[in-house]
């Protein structure tokens, strides 16, 4: 038996993890009273942040007249106007609603399935992904997720898939050129697809901007339009996880906008229903639908609560919210902000090696030597320390490990609620930048 890898989790246990009692705007307060400034919207999930009062009259009002009503028996108001609103802002026209991130991508698994196989391809069954990316923890999602600490205790009964390198300007693959890592990831794709032969392969699935496995890695100008074209040539299918960076955090509503390219199938949750109640879509051009509705007479998937009616009401409220208040402008904006002022603040501090992000999908990693970019020893769990110490200082922001090799590497996501005014985001790079020097001048060199 082979040991497991270090588990980059930050994850406290339930006896350490205090007790949270209410929440109002960017602020969390738990059960003794302390205040927390939620820097990164929880784990980029509550985009307009807590208590606000429209979403909590949506969810009552509906909830008053009826909690759900199912879907082969009924649609409704607010599901209608939910679909009409991610029609308008996603381009794709078709969708099912499911209830979190791991739904919708099993869906978008599905779907591609389906449709090679209504379409006369039966034999196109095999996804490749992308090593640090993640898609969620159900088997399917998990299945082409390229977390190596999350898959390891399950390898042997997952779905076999093919991963491809990261694509990340700050650690290219070895030998490549900055400039060079969009053309030479989305050419690695294209080999796959060659070695596996086109008709073995149903789906490429990859984050826009790559969220919790990475560190807020988005990919360089051209690689999206580049993977789009070879999947048109092979006849595989896009499909575009926006769970984490989609609905307004990464400069457009849809992240895959900001590059030019339109997926065939998109995953979308946590900014859905911003946090308020558990909603997520999966979303297909309609082409995809008629060819499936044609040969099978139904999309085979979704589940008991798909657009569950009181859930859909959440996401109407949180979407109305965001059209209204323009807030996919004003996060791009803000965006910006935080990325000045974090280079400012902390960008020539010998462990920070690199900012990065788009819009309000921000993250900071850690790194031991910032000439050879080596990570600190895994052992260290230094992110870990840096939740810890942050969340000592009134701080919630996101540390993960693992991005670099799957065991090694910390990084820092911040992805503020688009609602943060510039005080608040002050704040929260104050508090960030001053958890980090705690974290480090606990320990200098070695914290
Ligand atoms: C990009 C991405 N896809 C899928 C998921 C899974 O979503 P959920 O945790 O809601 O099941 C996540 C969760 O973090 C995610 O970031």
């Amino acid at each position: 038996m082979t040991s497991p890898p270090a588990a980059p989790t930050a994850f406290g246990t339930p006896e350490t993890l205090p007790k949270v009692a209410y929440g109002k705007g960017v602020y969390v307060y738990d059960d003794a009273g302390k205040q927390y400034i939620d820097g990164s919207g929880g784990p980029s999930l509550f985009c307009i942040g807590h208590g606000h009062p429209e979403v909590g009259a949506a969810i009552k009002a509906q909830i008053d007249r009826i909690a759900h009503g199912y879907r082969y028996t009924f649609t409704s108001d607010p599901l209608e106007a939910l679909e009409g609103l991610i029609v308008e802002e996603g381009g794709l026209e078709r969708m099912v609603f499911v209830s979190g991130g791991s739904e919708a991508v099993e869906s978008c698994l599905k779907v591609a399935l389906q449709y090679h196989a209504a379409n006369g391809e039966p034999s196109r069954r095999r996804f490749i992904a992308r090593e640090r990316s993640w898609h969620g923890n159900t088997l399917g999602a998990l299945s082409v997720s390229g977390f190596q600490a999350r898959r390891a205790p399950f390898e042997g009964a997952l779905i076999e898939a093919s991963f491809l390198s990261p694509v990340n300007l700050y650690r290219p693959p070895p030998g490549v050129a900055p400039d060079e890592v969009a053309a030479y990831c989305a050419d690695e794709l294209e080999r796959e697809i060659l070695r596996l032969g086109a008709e073995r392969v149903a789906a490429f699935i990859f984050e826009p901007v790559v969220g919790a496995a990475g560190g807020a890695v988005p990919a360089p100008p051209g690689y999206a339009q580049r993977v789009r074209d070879i999947c048109d040539r092979h006849g595989v299918l896009l499909i575009a996880d926006e769970v984490m960076c989609g609905v307004g955090r990464c400069c457009a509503w849809r992240a895959l906008a900001y590059d030019g390219v339109v997926p065939d199938i998109m995953a979308l949750a946590k900014g859905l229903a911003g946090g308020y109640l558990p909603l997520g879509a999966a979303v297909y051009r309609q082409r995809i639908h008629q060819r499936i509705v044609g040969t099978h007479g139904e999309i085979l998937t979704g589940h008991t609560y798909a657009g569950h009616t009181t859930a859909c009401a959440a996401g109407l409220a949180v979407q109305r919210i965001i059209r209204r208040d323009g807030l996919v402008a004003k996060a791009k904006e803000d965006g910006n902000y935080v990325f000045a002022r974090l280079r400012e603040t902390i960008g020539d501090r010998d462990y920070v090696g690199d900012i990065r992000g788009r819009g309000l999908l921000i993250g900071v990693e850690l790194v031991a030597d910032r000439a050879s970019k080596e990570p600190f020893d895994p052992e260290l769990q230094l992110f870990a320390r840096v939740r810890e110490r942050a969340l000592d200082n009134g701080l919630i922001c996101y540390p993960m490990g693992g991005n670099v090799d799957g065991v090694r590497g910390d990084q820092v996501i911040l992805s503020p609620p688009y609602t943060a005014t510039r005080s608040e985001l002050d704040e929260i790079i104050d508090k960030f930048g001053l958890s980090l020097k705690q974290v480090f001048d606990a320990s200098p060199g070695k914290p």
